[in-house]
Order: structure tokens, then C-alpha cells, then sequence
């Protein structure tokens, strides 16, 4: 049974851990301090750490279908603040997916109102011709990355972020795409404060 295999998978990875460091869980429970919030999918394809490489401790993550920001999500809402303001994380990346099925769904205009209503704002980004292009996967990708740009700018207005870039804390966000038929990432755009990017420019 796959739950059966999850445990022992489990087992045998504590087992690892500790014969390289025998001290590894101990350090871990002290405290967290990641260096990105990840914003991604849900989809079980597109895992945040293992395609990264990313370590426990590393990154703070939240997951929605079709890795959505909404200023209205109080889910989310909590995430940002709590990695803005508490953990002071010095990047947000977020990584959109080929192949998305949120994103189609928008597309598509899935029936489920649960999801349609989920999937609004991405609905909303399409183009008219886009809703009557026969080409339903280019289509899909154009929109992928759409949804990314989309989430940079809504996070760019939302108040923990203003909070930092006035604070002139160093915080970047950063727009991926994980293409699901290559694994690689393909980094679209890179928001940092006005002073900050002056201050990069320069130096
Ligand atoms: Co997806």
C-alpha cells in the first residue's frame, strides 16, 4: 500500500539523516530561518524542494491550485506576513507550470464553481483571442506565464512587501515557470525596491 511505503521511505531517511549528523533533527527543531517563501501549484509533478534541491529549512512554502496570489486569500495573506515579517525571508519566488491543470481549467472555464471562482483572475487575463485560438496549449503556456507576471504585481502591492522596499529591507521577487517536459526552470522577471535596483545598477 503506497501509505505503507511513505512510512518506511520515512524510516530508512531519519536512519540517513542521522548517520550523517547525529545532531540533524535536533538543530532542525531549534528554528527556522528559509531564505525564499516558494508560491507554486499544488500538482504532485512540480515538488518545490525536489526540483531545487532545496534542504529542509530552506524554503517556507504555500501551495494553491494554479499558485494563485490573491490579496483577498486570508490564507495567503498569513503566509506573506508571517514570512515577510517574522522569518524576513529575503526572496519570494513564484513558480508556475507547464501543463497546468488550474491554469486550464481557466481556461476552460471548468463547470465546478469552487474552482471557476478559484480561477477568476486567471480567466480574466485571457485576451479574445486567445478564448477562440484552437491552439489550446500554446495558449495554456502564454497563460502560465501570464498568471506568474500577474502574482508579481499583486505581491508587489500587497502591504508586507511595501513594508520591506520602505524599510529598504532587501527583498526580491522573483517569476519561474517549471517546464514539466524538459525540468527545467525558466526565471521570466525580477522585482526588487526602487532603491535597490538603483543601488544594483550601479554597483
Ligand atoms: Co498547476
Amino acid at each position: 500500500m503506497f501509505p505503507t511505503r511513505l512510512r518506511l521511505y520515512n524510516k530508512a531517511w531519519v536512519a540517513n539523516r542521522l548517520e550523517l549528523n547525529v545532531r540533524y533533527f535536533e538543530r532542525l527543531a531549534e528554528g527556522q530561518s528559509p531564505q525564499a517563501l516558494w508560491i507554486g501549484c499544488c500538482d504532485s509533478r512540480a515538488p518545490a524542494e525536489e526540483i531545487t534541491g532545496a534542504r529542509p529549512g530552506e524554503l517556507f512554502v504555500h501551495r494553491n491550485i494554479a499558485n494563485i496570489v490573491r490579496a483577498d486569500d486570508p490564507s495567503f495573506a498569513g503566509v506573506l506576513f508571517y514570512a515577510l515579517e517574522v522569518l524576513k525571508v529575503p526572496h519570494v519566488i513564484v513558480c508556475g507550470h507547464s501543463n497546468c491543470g488550474g491554469v486550464r481549467g481557466a481556461l476552460d472555464n471548468h463547470p465546478e464553481p469552487c474552482l471557476s471562482q478559484w480561477l477568476g483572475p486567471i480567466r480574466s487575463l485571457l485576451t479574445p483571442g486567445e478564448l477562440t485560438d484552437p491552439d489550446k496549449d500554446a495558449v495554456c503556456l502564454e497563460l502560465v506565464k501570464k498568471n506568474v507576471r500577474r502574482a508579481v504585481n499583486v505581491l508587489s502591492e500587497m502591504a508586507p512587501v511595501q513594508a520591506r522596499w520602505k524599510q529598504a529591507s532587501p527583498l526580491a521577487i522573483h517569476g519561474w515557470v517549471y517546464h514539466l517536459d524538459s525540468g527545467y526552470l525558466e526565471a521570466l522577471e525580477e522585482r526588487r525596491s526602487a532603491s535597490e535596483s538603483t543601488a544594483a545598477a550601479t554597483h
